[in-house]
């Protein structure tokens, strides 16, 4: 990053952003060190790979995620996808003197690069499932948090990591796991998976027109020999749907396939519903929520879930009068959606999907009957 870029960085809404941000991500030609210090990483025996001297990741949102959260000294934060550290490390920032932060990550690799930059004595990490996230509290002895941050989806480093599959611009084998010691490969969903399951994937998590032609011409391929890399499956995917799709799309007729695999390789939805769930109920009043997502299932199951704990009440329009019990647990802070500006999409192009919500904690869970 050169340092016309970084000096835009800074002056994104006339916002300051912090020093310690700038040290770590930052850098000239020739390049500041990142910080290196030793901590705790508390890994399931999964196999670290060799970590990334520098992250590429440039975190989303960053000012207005901050905003949003409303960190204060001494604060407790869970970062429920640590991936590099960014917005970890400008939560420490903000919640200095004596905020701490529990960072959870699937991908050992991206647990090693925010251990590289973030200070041991007010983190712990922990490779485990944000649908998880009560055990990793448990482990860490904190019953309450102050704040929860989530940044959905797929890093830059992984993105672009060559043995990780997850993009089709450089030939990788199909694998597409946040986590190497899952048991679902994208492999084994493309070659295994009947045509009628992968017509359903790439409807349901793809919002894929042409999913029945796209699994027929999986189907026709793995007949000869197995579908092996990203970019054989991206040129089958681009040979199935019509020539005037091809020619008309801005985005690779490949994009939606690939976000299904992987969506689906990872149990993506499942694990976003039990996270929101779980960290409502741990949150404190006055908690804040904040979800950056990058696309529309995501962004729709948390904008329905934050309604859903907003509105409190789920009996059936038709009855007279309230039977459930349930009131409101959440105010919804952002009606709509925070999304990147101009100059933060021209600076960072990957985040111009990006949608961030937050709401804040209102009312305790015991006396809305949702226990
Ligand atoms: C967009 S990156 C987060 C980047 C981070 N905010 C930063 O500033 O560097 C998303 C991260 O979430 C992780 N991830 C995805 N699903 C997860 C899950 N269910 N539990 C824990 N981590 C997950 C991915 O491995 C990835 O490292």
């Amino acid at each position: 990053m050169g340092s016309k870029s970084r000096n835009d960085f800074h002056a994104i809404n006339g916002q300051r952003v912090s020093h310690v941000y700038r040290e770590v991500h930052g850098g000239n030609e020739a390049g500041f060190p990142c910080r290196r210090k030793v901590m705790p990483v508390f890994l399931k025996g999964a196999e670290v790979e060799k970590p990334m001297q520098r992250s590429r990741h440039i975190p989303v949102l960053m000012e207005e995620a901050m905003q949003l959260l409303q960190c204060r000294p001494g604060g407790i934060y869970l970062d429920g996808t640590v991936g590099s550290g960014g917005h970890s490390l400008e939560i420490l920032h903000r919640s200095a003197p004596g905020g701490r932060v529990i960072g959870l990550d699937l991908d050992p690799a991206a647990l090693e690069r925010a251990r590289s930059v973030l200070p041991e004595d007010r983190v712990w990490l922990f490779h485990e499932n944000f649908s998880n996230l009560d055990i990793a509290l448990q482990r860490a002895g904190i019953e309450k948090l102050d704040g929860i941050l989530m940044d959905l989806g797929v890093s830059m480093d992984q993105l672009t990591c060559r043995n990780r599959g997850f993009g089709f611009s450089v030939s990788a084998p199909l694998d597409m796991r946040y986590d190497p010691s899952g048991s679902i490969t994208a492999y084994s969903i493309v070659n295994r998976y009947s045509v009628d399951e992968l017509r359903r994937i790439f409807r349901e998590y793809g919002e894929e027109p042409y999913a029945g032609k796209i699994a027929r011409a999986l189907e026709r391929h793995r007949g000869r020999r197995p579908i092996e890399t990203t970019t054989e499956l991206a040129e089958i995917v681009m040979k199935a749907v019509p020539p005037a799709v091809r020619r008309r799309t801005r985005i690779h007729p490949a994009t939606r396939v690939f976000q299904a695999i992987r969506i689906m390789v990872n149990d993506e939805l499942h694990n976003l519903r039990v996270a929101i769930e779980k960290g409502v109920k741990l949150l404190p009043v006055g908690g804040r929520f904040c979800i950056i997502s990058f696309h529309s299932l995501e962004d729709r199951m948390v904008k329905q879930a934050f309604r859903a704990y907003q509105h409190g009440c789920e009996c059936p329009p038709r009855l007279p009068q309230c039977v459930c019990g349930k009131r409101p647990v959440l105010s919804v802070i952002t009606k709509r959606p925070v999304v990147p500006g101009k100059e933060e999409i021209q600076r960072n192009p990957a985040s111009r999907s990006a949608r961030l919500r937050a709401a804040e904690k209102i009312a305790a869970h015991n006396e809305t009957g949702r226990e």
